[in-house]
């Protein structure tokens, strides 16, 4: 009999476990402390909240399918305002992108170096044409109403004009002047834009 045996059989009889003898063998009634069946209840309760939260049922909306989708469509959400923000917080059709575009034209003053109807004049190119000196893409386009060329007369409009303003020139100028033929055009410039 080892040491361990011998305490069992000669210590704590009240702890034996009631009817648990069974051909001799005797169980301690020895019952978890209070702290780990708290510990174990709270895992239960937990596994419960879990299961019921993150699997969806029923239906809450928080499983992965669901989850999946919703945020599809935030992210959709999400792509048609930044669209819409990078027209100046709302969409215009292209007939109101000319419109406006044609208002700033005269307002800021691109007028007098490009004439009225953008034909060009001794100081600016004409902008109806489709010959380019600086590149005929909508990027080239703004980047040059927005940086200027000083060196030969364009002014910068950085500081003049929003970020929105710009774009809405740089459209009017690409698809409101090019091609528009206005009398006394100004001979091309630069080299032929192709698509
Ligand atoms: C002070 C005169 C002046 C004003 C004002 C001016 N421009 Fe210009 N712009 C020029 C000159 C000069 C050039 C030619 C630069 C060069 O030789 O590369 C030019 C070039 C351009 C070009 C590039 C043309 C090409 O063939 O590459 C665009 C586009 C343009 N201007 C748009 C505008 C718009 C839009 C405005 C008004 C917001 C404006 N400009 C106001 C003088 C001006």
């Amino acid at each position: 009999m080892t040491e361990e045996n011998k305490n069992i059989d000669s210590h704590d009889d009240e702890k034996i476990h009631d009817g648990s003898d069974s051909d001799g063998i005797k169980e301690l009634n020895n019952p978890a402390p209070n702290w780990i069946i708290f510990v174990f209840l709270l895992t239960y309760g937990f596994s419960l909240f879990y299961a019921i939260h993150y699997f969806g049922y029923p239906n809450n909306g928080n499983d992965q399918t669901t989850e999946y989708k919703n945020k599809m469509v935030a992210v959709d959400q999400e792509k048609k305002q930044l669209q819409a923000a990078s027209n100046g917080g709302v969409v215009m059709t292209k007939e109101e992108i000319i419109a406006e575009g044609a208002k700033l034209f005269m307002q800021k003053g691109c007028i007098a170096c490009h004439g009225l109807k953008g034909e060009g004049n001794q100081i600016g190119p004409n902008l109806t044409d489709n010959f380019w000196i600086n590149g005929c893409s909508e990027e080239s386009v703004i980047k040059m109403v927005t940086e200027g060329k000083p060196e030969k007369g364009m002014t910068p409009f950085k500081t003049m004009m929003t970020p929105d303003q710009i774009k809405t020139v740089s459209l009017y100028v690409l698809q409101g002047l090019v091609g528009s033929n206005p009398e006394n055009a100004k001979a091309p410039q630069g080299v032929e834009c192709k698509p």
